[in-house]
């Protein structure tokens, strides 16, 4: 055989090798290559025999080129091998039949939710939302919402103080003279906030969450105090709940009245909750007490008003009947996630 022809299709047999080791897209198939070009019958062997069938002179470079096809068909294998092998082991991985990954969906916390609930019910009703600072003035907290220095009335608040006179709002009253100071009647808000005292047990956290509402207008009477605060529990939790008004005190309203909604446990046949009496405390109203109009400079001739402060801890405790306030602010997600 010529040295020429020989090396031709040595060529030729080279690249028909790598092309089908490349093209490979199995193991199995690229097995099949591996014997066509490179096992013992295989292509490369061929021209090991027809060696013998070239001059003398030619065998060395012959050979040489020989073992160069040789050499670079074993790593091109040799690599497509590894790959074709990492490519099934990773398929096996995968566990078709395995439940995907669930995406933890979060949610509104009890206590936000339940204040904006309220709010909204109000804002229906012709209530704005309005809101005032967290830190308050001895003035806003108690003054001139009718709190005498050193009246006994203050013992309520269980106060805690920051120093420099002030202290954590107790209520959100505060912002009832806030607002009237700023603002010319008529007066429609509602005030949702954070609150402070100085108490800790099952059902009173030292922070909590009040909704304040004032109306200030012309012609305001308690019938009009009655038929809002009805509206509201209705709406809130059901429309059959009742409301009653009992006398209550708070220096700020005159007269002034503490609210009690038929029982939402039991329905007024009397439980755990309600203590037996089927009536459950749920709110403090009353008519704005008229000193408060010279805090603020309206004229108590022109205007009257009415005045509540809703318990959104309460609220929510009752309408999701919880019995510990420390749920809404211990964190845990077990809890939380049952309210989606
Ligand atoms: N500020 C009172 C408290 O925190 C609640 C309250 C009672 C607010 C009567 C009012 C009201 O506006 O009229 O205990």
């Amino acid at each position: 055989m010529e040295k020429n022809e020989f090396l031709a299709e040595l060529g030729n047999l080279e690249e028909e090798a790598l092309r089908a080791i490349s093209s490979s897209g199995t193991l199995d198939e690229l097995e099949n290559a591996r014997i066509k070009f490179l096992g013992s019958k295989g292509g490369l062997n061929e021209f090991s025999k027809k060696m013998g069938t070239l001059k003398k002179e030619d065998r060395p470079e012959t050979g040489r080129v020989l073992n160069e096809a040789r050499g670079k068909i074993t790593s091109s294998f040799s690599e497509r091998a590894s790959l074709l092998k990492e490519e099934a082991e990773e398929k096996e991985q995968i566990d078709v039949t395995l439940p995907g990954r669930r995406r933890k969906m979060g949610s509104r916390h009890l206590i936000p939710k339940t204040s904006a609930e309220i709010c909204s019910i109000f804002e229906r009703m012709g209530f704005t939302i309005t809101e005032g600072p967290e830190v308050e003035t001895d003035y806003y907290n108690f003054e001139a919402l009718n709190f005498p220095p050193d009246h006994p009335s203050r013992d309520m608040q269980q106060s805690l103080f920051v120093g420099d006179g002030l202290l954590l709002r107790t209520h959100t009253s505060c912002v009832q003279i806030r607002t009237m100071e700023k603002k010319k009647p008529p007066v429609w808000i509602v005030v949702p906030g954070k609150t402070y005292r100085r108490d800790d047990d099952l059902t009173h956290s030292p922070m909590f969450n009040q909704i304040e509402g004032l109306a200030v207008d012309k012609n305001i009477t308690m019938a009009d105090l009655k038929g809002v605060l009805k509206s509201f529990v209705e709406e809130f939790f059901s429309p059959r709940t009742r409301i009653r008004l009992r006398p209550s005190f708070f220096p700020f309203t005159e007269p002034s009245a503490e609210v009690d909604i038929g029982c939402v446990i039991c329905g007024g046949k009397g439980c755990r909750i309600c203590k037996g009496t089927g009536w459950l405390e749920v709110l403090g109203c009353g008519m704005v007490n008229p000193v408060l109009y010279d805090f603020v400079g309206y004229d108590p001739e022109e205007v009257s008003g009415f005045a509540f402060g809703i318990g959104v801890d309460r609220m929510a405790m009752l309408k999701y009947n919880l019995d510990n306030i420390s749920r809404f602010y211990s964190g845990d997600a077990r809890f939380l996630r049952q309210f989606p």
